[in-house]
């Protein structure tokens, strides 16, 4: 496969920015070519096989614990030289990264990202992603790989908008989501089959005195 980098001001990009800045997400039925989407669900199941997937935990630091009651998903984060397709991934969100720093000064200095599997059934209540602790998090990306997902599969996820606005959006192959972390309230709602995505966060420089 070839290289991914595209260029910052790329159409696809720019709109993402544009949107951001006026609604504060953006939504891509057809981000990803079917051929990554496919590998990098070919990826995670092969991480999940392998044994590499491990269930997610809230909060942060010490106070990290799994409650299924609040998120069942199993998750691994990436790393770069991983995989192809992996690190084609973090190719393109690095030029998204470019973007929203061009477009919306955010001063974003790094990505972290895991792939998630939630199993029939699993769910992720309401909340944010910002820590109360750390609001290094400003812009959230979540891809979805899903071939064939129909709504009665259920796992929308469920963006909580301004003035009372639930916006769903159906987690199929290729989809890219992007909301501003802190300022939207968003669930994952439970499935009836297997649900994966890539979630990443942009995050900018910490407060800390060094
Ligand atoms: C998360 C999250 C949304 C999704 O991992 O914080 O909200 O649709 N994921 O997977
Ligand atoms: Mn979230």
């Amino acid at each position: 496969m070839r290289a991914m980098h595209i260029s910052s001001d790329h159409p696809l990009l720019t709109r993402i920015v544009d949107d951001l800045a006026t609604h504060g997400w953006s939504q891509h039925d057809v981000f990803l070519p079917a051929a990554l989407s496919a590998a990098l669900a070919a990826d995670c199941r092969r991480r999940e096989a392998e044994g590499e997937l491990a269930p997610a935990a809230v909060g942060r630091g010490q106070a990290q614990e799994v409650r299924e009651g609040i998120r069942g998903d199993h998750i691994r984060w990436l790393e770069p030289g991983e995989s192809e397709p992996c690190d084609q991934y973090l190719q393109l969100m690095d030029s998204l990264r470019e973007a929203l720093n061009r477009g919306l000064f955010l001063g974003l200095e790094d990505f972290e990202c895991h792939f998630a599997l939630y199993p029939p059934g699993a769910f992720y209540r309401k909340h944010l992603d910002r820590f109360r602790d750390d609001d290094r998090r400003m812009v959230s990306a979540v891809i979805y790989l899903n071939e064939g997902w129909l709504p009665e599969h259920g796992g929308q996820l469920r963006m909580s908008l301004k003035d009372g606005v639930e916006h769903d959006v159906q987690p199929t192959s290729g989809c890219l989501v992007v909301f501003l972390s802190g300022e939207v309230p968003h669930e994952v709602l439970p499935a009836n089959r297997e649900r994966l995505s890539l979630t990443g966060w942009f995050r900018r420089r910490g407060n800390e005195p060094f």
